[in-house]
């Protein structure tokens, strides 16, 4: 398949991608928090509850995975990968080894991992890992993000992005511009803007081929301490502004981060911008929190709660599917029994 396919498979009408690449440090510290011993059983446990939901082929085209889980095998001792290849989703590799800070910066950071990677990009390849993800996380506050950050994240991203697509791996380029502080909408509109302007232009300069790329972007919002908090119209209708300025229309798709809103909010306002926008790119989601926060919540490493925090898995699963078509209700989220 070419780039181009993948890239249109993993947003092709009604679905959207799963980000399920939370390296296990910080999976052990999310279970800690809520009293469940945490270790590598854990991890495969909740790893295969998520990949092979009955059924999640049906909303979810991707699934970003870790290092580690694009090793794991099952309680069967069959790889998770091949499983998901075989319902009909494509595996992704997040090749990130964590956040470093900027020698000399007012603690900004970059991602690190790119010391062999262009031979870790053609194993995968090998394994039938069909797209890649790369992160940069830019925080809003006084004096940040520095053009410093900013530029040196896009170079990062870019690299990422051409040797990805020189193992034949779309890669997914993530320049997320956090919710967290008190600022208003439009220094977040603002922000955005400058970091999308400053990524396309990397991606350009690194020779990246658009037309097999996706963005994986935040939603333009007020910081989540801000005294005025846009509503949904406002956050639908500033996003889509600044993407129709920073985003190029060969791009296939744009699939959203959560970023730490709210179940409903990150359904409600991909909807939003579906229901109400023509637009030249597909516009679905990537989520990891607002898909998993509700099964994670029933899960508790126990067997005979795995059906229950499937079906709530499910439900998030569609209701972003159908806000991925414009075709959500505030009334579809009682179905199944799950609020
Ligand atoms: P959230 O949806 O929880 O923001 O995570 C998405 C993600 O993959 C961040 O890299």
């Amino acid at each position: 398949m070419s780039l181009n396919d993948i890239a249109n498979q993993l947003v092709k009408a009604g679905v959207g991608i799963m980000a399920a690449d939370r390296p296990p440090p910080a999976f052990y510290d999310l279970l800690e928090a809520e009293g469940i011993a945490a270790d590598e059983g854990a991890y495969r446990n909740w790893s295969e509850l998520l990949f092979l939901a009955p059924g999640l082929n049906k909303h979810v085209s991707g699934i970003i995975m870790t290092d580690e889980q694009v090793l794991l095998r099952d309680s069967k001792g069959e790889s998770l990968v091949e499983q998901v290849i075989q319902r009909g989703m494509i595996p992704g590799i997040s090749p990130f080894k964590g956040m470093v800070v900027l020698a000399g910066s007012a603690g900004e950071t970059v991602g690190s991992g790119l010391d062999g990677l262009r031979e870790r990009l053609a194993e995968y390849a090998e394994m039938g890992v069909g797209f890649s993800k790369w992160r940069a996380a830019f925080q809003i506050g006084p004096g940040t993000p520095s053009d410093y950050a900013i530029e040196a994240n896009a170079y990062v991203m870019a690299q990422v992005a051409a040797l990805s697509q020189e193992a034949g791996i779309v890669p997914i380029v993530e320049p997320e511009v956090m919710l967290w502080g008190d600022h208003t909408i439009e220094r977040c509109f603002a922000v955005t803007e400058w970091v999308l302007s400053r990524t396309f232009e990397a991606l350009y300069l690194h020779r990246v081929d658009l037309e097999g790329t996706l963005v994986k972007a935040s939603m333009v919002l007020s910081g989540d301490k801000c005294a005025e908090q846009a509503d949904v119209d406002a956050v639908a209708e500033q996003t889509v502004k600044v993407f129709l300025r920073g985003i190029p229309a060969a791009i296939p798709g744009i699939v959203f981060l959560s970023g730490g809103q709210s179940d409903y909010h990150a359904t409600a306002h991909l909807n939003a911008m579906n229901a109400n926008y023509e637009l030249p790119w597909k516009l679905s989601f990537s989520y990891a929190r607002a898909l998993q926060r509700a099964p994670m919540a029933i899960w508790g490493n126990k067997p005979e709660k795995v059906a229950a925090a499937r079906t709530a898995l499910l439900h998030r699963a569609k209701m972003n599917g159908l806000a991925s078509l414009g075709l959500w209700k505030e009334a579809l989220e009682s179905e199944a029994g799950v609020s």
